[in-house]
């Protein structure tokens, strides 16, 4: 009895504790009290009460005995009671088949598949977090999974409202829970954070690990609070009072009812092929997702199997991490140059020792801009890490200086055009390199006749890279009006080109003379002008003469077209060279179907499209430029993210989140055949 009322006193006591330490943290770190004054000192009198009649309990620690919020200087030790284990790794298909082979000889199995979980990797830090009572009490990192630092503090704004968990409808919250979890930073509270102490002239991230890293691990608990970091809870700890489900399936449940996060990305997954199908979708999903994952985790969803399997001494055997191509790799940096655009923008590149990162083998990375290179302090011979993200250009985003050899010289931007030697002018407050040579800049002239034989320009095949370098090299070819006149006995004459592809070519040019006015006008590279500008100023004004002759104003009440855009049109065409090249394309017979032809009959204003934003997801038996022409043709505006603004999301074969998405916000899916049922029978 006296024992059952000594658990009683100590329960209410550890509770107000708990509940103490969070409204002092409320009160003085954040300056954001959640109770009034009255209440607070209700508790604290409460506290008080059991203390002194429960003198056994007494503690040093104990809200009554200090004053304020004592804030540690440094970080404590905190022992794990439950040790934080690391996971093994797997980086092909055969090592997860092994595993799951482990598993099953060790639990006899000898048919039928195990039931695994599949989870995201997470690239953040792990963390253990009690609960006692329901209230937050402390919060560790994983330190050597033995013992981690005491960053309880750090951790309540993190938690916002699971710093005190809900019973669930299912369940009651255990006497003593111990959860692990991973903090991270989603990538667009990292880019804003970067942004923000880029302002305040403070250090910025390289990634959002480091970011979350550097938030989580601050003396002082108001900067971390003011940091946006995120958390998924994924394994339990200690846990006493009440049985925790039988399988982790169901423990992820359990813990969501309680009010913790948990990702919603998990799945069951049966045997080895589950957990690469999981894995491969992932993959498919990684550069969309609002975080950075570096893989998938599998784990045996049974406890009992869990516990049957064990563990080594460093992680668990019922567990394994499938790992991802690394995003981010140390290479050299063998050589700094410069390219030169097609609107004459000088971008320098760093051309580095072959390294496998993001899935490919880069040698190249962006430098982005002057600025960009004077930031990283960038030099020929440094040892740097580049990163490659999804299908994002890679980059350099850290030097390390401490591998700097000696002498290594500062790189200097160059004061007129490596290619043409035309002064280089500087936009944009100095960011932005523009080589001022214009079509006398040969780099600019190639870049100019690849983008107009491209594939949604002129489509000329077989016109690539090398050949228009070996072109304009051999003087053949000036302008882009040029390649008209070419012949086959000029073509054959040129290196490593044969009789027959020299035909092909000469015929390639012919059929590209068959062409619309969009693709025309945006072949012409008039800066700003893409594809879709394009399209809204073939469909508004047919006519290339009165394009020609349009006004400001005329340009401007066409869609997407501002002043800026307007300008641009009217500058090209004010050039005289400009309209030269023009009038000897139409010479030479390049010719579009005349307006009342046009696809889909014109404007687009009958179109059901007309007006609409329209998103693509998932494979669809036509190309996804072809089905973006079609929907532009009618007036539709294609965007890449599905938001309430989206009016119809076309669905294709393996769709990915988006449709997803589409339907969580009920906006209209059609599928291939409703699209071009819709779009009109002819194309
Ligand atoms: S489970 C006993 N699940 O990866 C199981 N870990 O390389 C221990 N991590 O220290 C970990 N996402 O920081 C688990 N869904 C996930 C995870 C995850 C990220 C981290 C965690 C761990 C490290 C091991």
């Amino acid at each position: 009895m006296a024992r059952a009322r000594q658990a009683d006193a100590w329960k209410t006591i550890a509770r107000l504790r708990a509940q103490l330490e969070y409204h002092n943290y409320r009160y003085y770190i954040l300056d954001d009290p959640r109770i009034a004054d009255a209440e607070y000192d209700r508790l604290l009198r409460d506290l008080e009460a059991a203390e002194a009649a429960h003198p056994e309990f007494a503690s040093p620690d104990s809200p009554t005995q200090k004053v304020g919020a004592r804030i540690d200087k440094t970080f404590s030790e905190v022992a794990h009671r439950v040790p934080m284990h690391s996971l093994a790794n797997a980086f092909d298909a055969d090592e997860v088949a092994r595993f799951d082979q482990r598993v099953r000889e060790h639990l006899e199995m000898e048919s039928g598949a195990v039931e695994y979980v599949a989870e995201v990797k997470l690239d953040g830090l792990a963390v253990s977090l009690r609960f006692e009572n329901a209230w937050f009490v402390r919060a560790a990192t994983r330190g050597d999974g033995r013992s981690g630092e005491n960053i309880t503090h750090n951790m309540r704004a993190v938690l916002g409202d699971a710093v005190c968990l809900r019973g669930s409808t299912a369940a009651a919250v255990p006497e003593v829970l111990e959860v692990r979890a991973e903090v991270f930073m989603r990538r667009d509270d990292f880019a804003r954070l970067n942004d923000a102490q880029r302002e305040r002239g403070e250090k910025t991230f390289v990634n959002p690990r480091n970011a979350a890293a550097g938030s989580l691990r601050q003396l002082d608990p108001a900067v971390t609070a003011a940091r946006p970091l995120s958390l998924y809870c994924y394994a339990l700890g200690e846990v006493a009072g009440a049985p925790p489900p039988a399988t982790h399936w169901e423990t992820l449940r359990w813990l969501k009812g309680f009010g913790l996060p948990v990702s919603d990305l998990t799945r069951q997954a049966r045997g080895a092929a589950g957990c690469i199908d999981y894995y491969e979708a992932m993959l498919q999903r990684r550069a969309e997702l609002p975080f950075d994952i570096d893989g998938v985790v599998y784990k045996v969803s049974r406890i009992d199997w869990q516990d049957s399997l064990g563990h080594t001494a460093r992680a668990p055997r019922w567990a394994l991490a499938h790992k991802f191509p690394a995003q981010e790799e140390m290479t050299r940096v063998e050589k700094i140059e410069l390219q030169v655009g097609r609107t004459g923008a000088v971008t320098p590149v760093a051309r580095l020792a072959p390294v496998f990162v993001g899935g490919v083998t880069v040698s190249n990375a962006t430098l982005h801009n002057r600025d960009e290179i004077a930031r990283l302090d960038v030099r020929v011979g440094d040892t740097v890490i580049v990163r490659r993200a999804g299908d994002v250009i890679p980059e350099v985003v850290k030097v390390d200086k401490s591998k700097r050899k000696k002498g290594a010289r500062k790189f200097v931007f160059p004061a007129t055009c490596p290619v043409c030697d035309s002064a280089i002018v500087y936009e944009d407050g100095g960011v932005i390199a523009r080589c001022g040579g214009g079509l006398f800049c040969v780099a600019q002239r190639k870049e100019n006749i690849r983008h107009f034989a491209g594939r949604a320009a002129m489509d000329i095949e077989g016109l690539g890279n090398k050949l228009v370098e070996q072109l304009v090299d051999a003087k053949l070819v000036g302008s882009v009006a040029d390649l008209y006149a070419l012949t086959e006995a000029q073509l054959a004459g040129l290196e490593r080109m044969a009789e027959k592809s020299a035909a092909n070519l000469i015929e390639a040019l012919e059929k590209s003379k068959q062409t619309t006015l969009a693709r025309f006008l945006f072949a012409l590279g008039i800066p700003l002008i893409g594809a879709a500008t394009a399209e809204a100023l073939a469909s508004s004004l047919p006519d290339l003469q009165r394009l020609l002759e349009a006004d400001e104003e005329t340009l401007q009440a066409i869609p997407d077209v501002g002043p800026v855009v307007a300008q641009s049109v009217l500058a090209f065409f004010a050039e005289a060279h400009n309209r030269e090249v023009i009038a000897q394309l139409v010479a030479a017979g390049v010719a579009w179907p005349a307006p009342a032809a046009a696809p889909g009959g014109g404007d687009g204003v009958d179109s059901l499209f007309a007006g609409k934003t329209v998103v693509l997801t998932g494979t669809l038996s036509m190309a996804r430029a072809e089905a973006k022409r079609i929907l532009q043709s009618r007036g539709a505006r294609v965007t890449g993210s599905v938001s309430k603004n989206t009016d119809y999301v076309i669905v294709g074969d393996n769709p990915g989140s988006k449709a997803d998405k589409a339907e969580e916000l009920g906006i209209e899916m059609l599928d291939e055949a409703a699209f071009i049922d819709m779009a009109g029978a002819e194309q």
